[in-house]
């Protein structure tokens, strides 16, 4: 069965928001992608998961390089911005930079990276797998960049800060620690 776009199901998921940059024959590009992943720590490997109509997903079929930026919790604008406007249509690169959001040159790859996100990595594909309506691009990170800003969270249709992390309980803890003893083969 489906999963429809904005049910109540596909609401309770909590997401990255990713933002890819691109190169190619779009020129350069950002759009926004909550399905940014880690998938590997050992080569450090990132999936974005897009639809095939992206101007993203022809800039990647063609350079074989995207660039994952981890929005930060200041961001949610640059997020909106590139998530709801092409670039067949809109050169949102210059848009933004009307807005003051800054772009740097990728350290090792021909794409703009995102100034002042979460973290940015620069990847080159290794995969593409075609999953249902979406093309997942499996990067190998080939240079990270991190800054102490914090990224924010997509969940329920609505961008979130992390503010308060759950206490650990002492009391639950103990109890746990009792019963793996107790079920341990
Ligand atoms: C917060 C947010 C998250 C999004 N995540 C994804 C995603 O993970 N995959 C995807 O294909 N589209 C996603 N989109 C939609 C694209 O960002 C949007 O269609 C964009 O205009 C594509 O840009 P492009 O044609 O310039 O590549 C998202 C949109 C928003 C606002």
């Amino acid at each position: 069965m489906n999963i429809e776009w904005g049910s109540e199901g596909a609401r309770k998921f909590a997401t990255n928001v990713g933002l890819t940059t691109s190169n190619g024959p779009h020129g350069h590009n950002i759009m926004a992608t909550e399905w940014t992943h880690q998938l590997s720590y050992e080569p450090g490997l990132i999936a974005v998961c897009l639809r095939p109509e992206h101007a993203t997903t022809a800039n990647i079929r063609k350079t074989k390089v995207f660039g994952a930026n981890i929005c930060a919790d200041n961001q949610n604008v640059v997020s909106s911005v590139s998530g709801n406007n092409s670039g067949k249509e809109v050169d949102k690169i210059k848009m933004l930079e009307g807005l003051g959001v800054q772009f740097y040159k990728g350290k090792k790859i021909d794409v703009l990276m995102v100034k002042d996100t979460a973290a940015n990595f620069e990847c080159k594909v290794v995969k593409e797998i075609e999953l249902g309506d979406h093309i997942m691009f499996v990067g190998e990170v080939v240079h990270i960049s991190v800054t102490d800003k914090e990224p924010i969270v997509l969940s329920q249709g609505k961008y979130w800060k992390l503010t308060d992390s759950i206490p650990k309980q002492k009391d639950v803890l103990e109890k746990i620690e009792k019963l793996v003893e107790k079920h341990r083969k």
